[in-house]
């Protein structure tokens, strides 16, 4: 009998019997994914650290024993300390006018309740560090570092019996963060949804199992579809990570609005702009990535500046429900989400369409 293409390294890691990675902010999809044999992780960056230790907590009443993640950014490259209101006085006037012109323009509201962002990781290294901590307290079996190099974390969580697995867009940071002894890496292409780099998936997975070594390689961006999977094992990588995929399932908690905008959307209405965060990330387009790209815009900020900026016009655009606002990150399999399935079923339908290609290569029943 031939060998199931779909049991990978990463499933003897994990323990899992898909080698399917769902990346979500939505408790119920982690459940859901990780019940039917797949691996999921809640992002949790923009929570204090009370939330996330709840969090935890939740996840392991839901799945007891099965593992699963927690993600977290941990850029080098924000301020040491600074809260909002401190860091709100240093955006430069021109883009402060900007700003206020748009929302004029665009009758935009004012956001009804608090700026999610207060506890965003990537505003400065204490929040980070805090949120961090409660994950090495917890033991949670896996800690990702969406944005930055985990090296510093690896001794304190491989003494507690954590993995760490790594996001890289580059195969140079792959190579850093091998030889570091992460456990895996996500090597993410410029297809995903949010922050990414500029190289393609189909570059990015092969090149990233080049320089890695033994260390396990994810692939990550545009990743919707089954077909898509078996071609991430045919690049050499272990399994997949995926982002988009879940944001229209039946638990996922993305608005209705945004849903429908999914289901009805290609690659081609999404965008790739620094303008929502000061990195580089892929949303569907709106009136704020339309404006930043007018002629007339001034230059975007750097992190966390643009962020601050950014923050107002989308808390505004959900807390109203207004359509011609609203935007959500997506990548560019965006046009495989056709419909709101539930997740254990979007699991399910994945593994399908990979063994099915499988077979009409070989001729051969998958196994
Ligand atoms: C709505 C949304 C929010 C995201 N936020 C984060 C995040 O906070 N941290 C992170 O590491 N990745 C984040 N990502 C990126 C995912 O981890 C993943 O790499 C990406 O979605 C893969 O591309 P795909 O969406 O085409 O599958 C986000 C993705 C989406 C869709």
């Amino acid at each position: 009998m031939a060998k199931n293409p779909l049991h990978t390294k990463l499933c003897d890691m994990l323990e899992i019997e898909f080698p399917i990675i769902a990346f979500t902010h939505c408790k119920d999809v982690v459940e859901a994914v990780v019940n039917a044999g797949g691996f999921a992780v809640l992002g949790e960056a923009m929570h204090t650290p009370d939330e996330i230790a709840a969090d935890i907590k939740w996840i392991r009443n839901k799945v007891g024993n099965k593992p699963f993640g927690i993600d977290l950014v941990l850029p080098a490259s924000v301020p040491p300390t600074g809260d909002l209101d401190e860091l709100r006085k240093k955006i430069p006037q021109e883009q402060m006018d900007f700003w206020l012109d748009m929302k004029k323009r665009h009758n935009i509201p004012e956001p009804k309740g608090q700026i999610d962002l207060h506890q965003w990781g990537g505003l400065n290294k204490e929040i980070a560090r805090s949120q961090l901590d409660v994950l090495l307290d917890e033991k949670v079996p896996v800690i990702c570092s969406g944005l930055g190099n985990p090296a510093f974390i690896l001794k304190d969580a491989h003494e507690k019996g954590i993995k760490v697995f790594g996001l890289v867009g580059k195969a140079r940071q792959a190579k850093k963060e091998a030889e570091a002894g992460v456990d895996a890496i996500i090597a993410q292409g410029y297809d995903a949804a949010g922050h990414t780099g500029p190289v393609g998936t189909l570059s990015i997975v092969p090149e990233c199992v080049a320089v890695a070594g033994d260390t396990p390689i994810i692939a990550a961006g545009g990743i919707t579809h089954g077909k898509h999977l078996a071609a991430s094992l045919c690049l050499g990588a272990v399994g997949v990570w995926t982002g988009t995929l879940w944001l229209a399932s039946r638990e996922g908690d993305n608005d209705m609005i945004i849903k429908d905008r999914l289901i009805n959307s290609t690659a081609d209405d999404t965008v790739y702009s620094d303008c929502i965060s000061g990195f580089p990330m892929r949303v569907l387009d709106c009136t704020w990535t339309k404006e930043w790209r007018d002629d007339k815009a001034p230059k975007v900020l750097g992190a966390p500046y643009q962020m601050l900026l950014s923050s107002d016009y989308i808390q505004a655009a959900n807390d109203h429900r207004r359509e011609d606002l609203m935007t959500e990150a997506a990548g560019q399999g965006v046009r495989f989400i056709e419909s709101m399935k539930p997740s254990r079923q979007i699991v399910l339908d994945m593994v399908e369409e990979a063994l099915e290609v499988f077979e009409n290569l070989t001729g051969m029943e998958a196994f």
